[in-house]
């Protein structure tokens, strides 16, 4: 008989992880697929849904600006209990740590529905770095049934939890898929990623550095200090920074304050997946507090400064492509200038790995899913 297969996922990161399995899926013809998006986030998960040319069969809208962690959690409970209801799928496949990811996980677990869960074992060993992230992810490992662990580190992660290693297969990230993917796409077509130009012309000759921040253990004084550290930056005229703003209003509020007027300082709506792709390979330099930008810019070879404390992510570090900066604002700034001063320091960082996949880590879960009962 057919297997359904439920792929739940609601914000940009998990839409970008999950649409080379829902390709793969889709692909294999052994599968009664059916996408269920939360919209936990509105505009930036339709950018990617665009892009990937996923039309959801379920769209449930939940986003509210400025939503809290409860109020999301309690209505992603509910509503997609009801798509399970109406779906009864065989399996649900969850993406990563989000909340959509966390209360899909927890909803097939009500209906003792098997769980197989992507992005699986990245544990930081610290529950309020990232907050809420860690948590969701041990509450999805405690659930599932399947574990696709991308590296042999995250996998190593969950047999410490003695979760059954005949459960846990290392697949690789499906971010390189979607980087290949998008890449392959840009070079077909670069028109997909041309919107940049009229910025790429303004800071012609200046040094970019790309900025990401949107972490919620940083709202308050960290998202101030990384502003405090821009500006420091931008204090210099060899560099320009380039920041898609996230639209949380945290977020907003504290870049608006500090950082408007600035005129090497280009503070952008967030960009869709092939304009960051461009990003990525026009900067010199990252800077950024995001998980899926520690995974990305390693395989491109790009320098990453990650403003966090810890990270469940230490392969990008290991690597030499990423470096662990935290949020105080002189430290930023040191190593920045580092990195922009000092050739052998860059080179040092500025070396393509690939520790999170081979691109190849979709074909693999699709696989697992087929053969699993
Ligand atoms: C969420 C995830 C986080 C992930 C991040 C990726 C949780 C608890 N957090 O955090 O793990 O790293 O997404 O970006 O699941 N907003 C918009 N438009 C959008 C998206 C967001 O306006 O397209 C605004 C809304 O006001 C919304 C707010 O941002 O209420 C926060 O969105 P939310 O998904 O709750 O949190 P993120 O910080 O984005
Ligand atoms: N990204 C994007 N446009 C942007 C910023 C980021 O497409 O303006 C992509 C980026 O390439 C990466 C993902 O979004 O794949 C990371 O998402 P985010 O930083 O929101 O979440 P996290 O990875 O921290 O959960």
């Amino acid at each position: 008989m057919t297997k359904t297969i439920l792929v739940v996922f609601g914000t940009r990161p998990e839409a970008i992880k999950m649409f080379p399995v829902v390709h793969a899926l889709k692909a294999d013809g052994a599968f009664r697929v059916v996408t269920c998006v939360s919209a936990q986030h509105r505009g930036m998960l339709d950018q990617v849904l665009e892009i990937a040319g996923i039309a959801p069969d379920h769209d449930l809208d939940l986003m509210k600006p400025d939503q809290t962690l409860d109020g999301l959690t309690a209505a992603l409970l509910t509503e997609l209990g009801k798509v399970m209801d109406a779906e009864k799928p065989d399996w649900v496949v969850v993406q990563g740590d989000t909340a959509t990811a966390m209360a899909g996980a927890l909803a097939a677990y009500y209906r003792k529905v098997p769980v197989a869960h992507v992005e699986a074992g990245l544990r930081s060993h610290n529950i309020y770095h990232p907050w809420p992230e860690e948590v969701n992810r041990k509450i999805i490992g405690t659930i599932a049934a399947l574990h696709f662990a991308p590296t042999e580190t995250s996998a190593a992660a969950l047999k410490a939890e003695n979760v059954d290693a005949g459960a846990i297969h290392v697949t690789g990230n499906t971010v390189i898929d979607a980087l290949q993917w998008v890449s392959a796409r840009i070079e077909a077509e670069p028109a997909l990623a041309g919107g940049l130009a009229d910025l790429e012309a303004r800071f012609a000759g200046r040094r970019i550095v790309g900025v990401t921040s949107h972490r919620r253990e940083n709202f308050g004084g960290g998202l101030e200090a990384i502003a405090g550290a821009i500006r420091d930056i931008a204090a210099r005229p060899d560099v320009a920074l380039i920041f898609p703003v996230h639209p949380n209003p945290n977020v907003r509020r504290v870049m608006e304050a500090e950082l408007a007027g600035l005129d090497n300082v280009a503070m952008i709506e967030p960009l869709d997946y092939p304009h960051f792709a461009r990003l990525l390979s026009i900067s010199e330099i990252m800077l950024t507090d995001s998980g899926g930008v520690q995974e990305e810019a390693p395989a491109l070879g790009k320098p990453v400064l990650v403003m966090r404390e810890t990270t469940e992510r230490p392969e990008g570090v290991e690597a030499g492509t990423a470096r662990l900066v935290g949020t105080d604002r002189a430290r930023i700034v040191t190593e920045i200038f580092t990195l922009l001063d000092d050739k052998a320091a860059y080179s040092a960082m500025a070396r393509a790995h690939n520790p999170f996949g081979d691109g190849q880590a979709a074909r693999r879960i699709v696989e697992l899913l087929r053969n699993a009962g």
